[in-house]
């Protein structure tokens, strides 16, 4: 087969990862038979600085015409300006919004060589396997009124958090399908004890769960599961939650992973099935890293295992997609290390000899 994939490397290291992954992509495709073509598409700073908006219609409908979409990371001090009605990060939620992506999966996943890498102790995160399931296109982000504006006391601003009852079906379904397909936990995270669109969310939830007898639904208050995520975390499997709790939860558990630059995560248009492929689109959850960029540092596996998630769920190529994992988890037992994951007796190496590693693995094991 033939795929056609928006690449949208952005801005600061975005580039220097998305290249390595895309090796990674097109050799896993080519051991399996398959090809896959790349279009390049401007998204972020380097959109504003061409174009003057962070996402063009041509850039969203090259994407739309694809089998799916793979991007770097956008953003950079150039674009920070908080007066500036341009925002690099209006390229992403325009690319979710446009695209209809309303799932975003950030799994999280200890790997046993790297649990002394992070800042928690190695007994707590070990075993760590869980799966944030967090609502993209609705909630605080996108709810109207949103406005900023003068009154006679002063400045005022308002967001809105609006759920419609089936943006919230369609999210539980995404957690209530993936628990089913992992170890069948599945933790809804809210705020129902102050909010409104909470209540009707946990509501769903036990309405939902009379569908998914095999799977442990519990409700968790968002305060009282970031605590948990520290103190606990392994008792997670999936959990499922609103677009600004899913925001915070998501950079708190990426910490127990040692490094952002090892989190992969894909935002997909429908609930993802086994044997069936969804559109998506795929980036590392972490940002542009501008001081780091243009050094050959960054570590690319983040937006490696992107490319895994790319292949199992958009590509419906899972044999080639659990070939990248493990292909990336044997160049980090074979001891390669980029900067950000380095400790001692271990060789370090740069953006491309690390992307070239896994590159050499994905060509050269079945
Ligand atoms: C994320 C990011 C984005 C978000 C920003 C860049 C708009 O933090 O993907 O988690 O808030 O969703
Ligand atoms: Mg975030």
């Amino acid at each position: 087969m033939k795929f056609n994939i928006a690449y949208l490397p952005g801005d600061g290291i975005g580039p220097e990862v998305a290249s390595e992954a895309a090796k990674v992509l097109q050799t896993a495709c080519e051991k399996f038979g398959h090809k896959a073509i790349l279009e390049y598409g401007d998204v972020g700073g380097i959109s504003i600085d061409r174009h003057g908006v962070a996402l063009t219609p041509e850039t969203l409908k090259m994407c739309r015409k694809s089998d799916c979409v793979l991007l770097g990371a956008v953003g950079g001090p150039k674009w920070d300006a908080p007066n500036s009605d341009v925002r690099p990060e209006d390229g992403l939620l325009g690319l979710r919004k446009g695209l209809k992506l309303f799932a975003n999966l950030r799994p999280v996943k200890v790997f046993p060589m790297l649990v002394n890498s992070t800042n928690l102790k190695p007994e707590v995160i070990k075993g760590v396997d869980l799966m944030v399931v967090r609502e993209l296109t609705g909630g605080l982000y996108f709810g109207k009124p949103k406005k900023r504006w003068k009154t006679e006391q002063g400045r005022r601003a308002v967001d809105s958090m609006v759920y419609t009852e089936k943006e919230i079906e369609r999210i539980l379904r995404v957690g209530f399908e993936m628990a089913r397909s992992r170890r069948k936990k599945l933790a809804s995270v809210d705020k129902q004890n102050v909010l409104m669109t909470s209540r009707l969310w946990r509501e769903m939830a036990i309405e939902m769960s009379e569908e998914y007898p095999d799977v442990e639904l519990e409700h968790h208050l968002v305060d009282a599961c970031t605590m948990r995520l520290i103190q606990r975390p392994s008792q997670y499997d999936v959990l499922v939650t609103e677009n600004t709790f899913g925001d915070i939860i998501t950079d708190e558990a990426s910490m127990l992973a040692g490094s952002m630059g090892m989190l992969p995560s894909a935002s997909l248009a429908d609930v993802p099935r086994v044997g069936s492929e969804v559109y998506g689109l795929y980036e590392p959850i972490h940002g542009s890293a501008p001081s780091r960029a243009g050094q050959n540092m960054a570590n690319p596996i983040a937006t490696i295992m992107s490319v895994a998630m790319m292949l199992r769920y958009s590509l419906g190529l899972v044999e080639a997609a659990d070939l990248v994992e493990k292909s990336v988890l044997r160049v980090l037992e074979d001891g390669y290390r980029t900067y950000d994951i380095m400790s001692g007796g271990m060789t370090k190496v740069g953006t491309r000899e690390m992307g070239d590693l896994i590159v050499k693995k994905v060509a050269g094991t079945r």
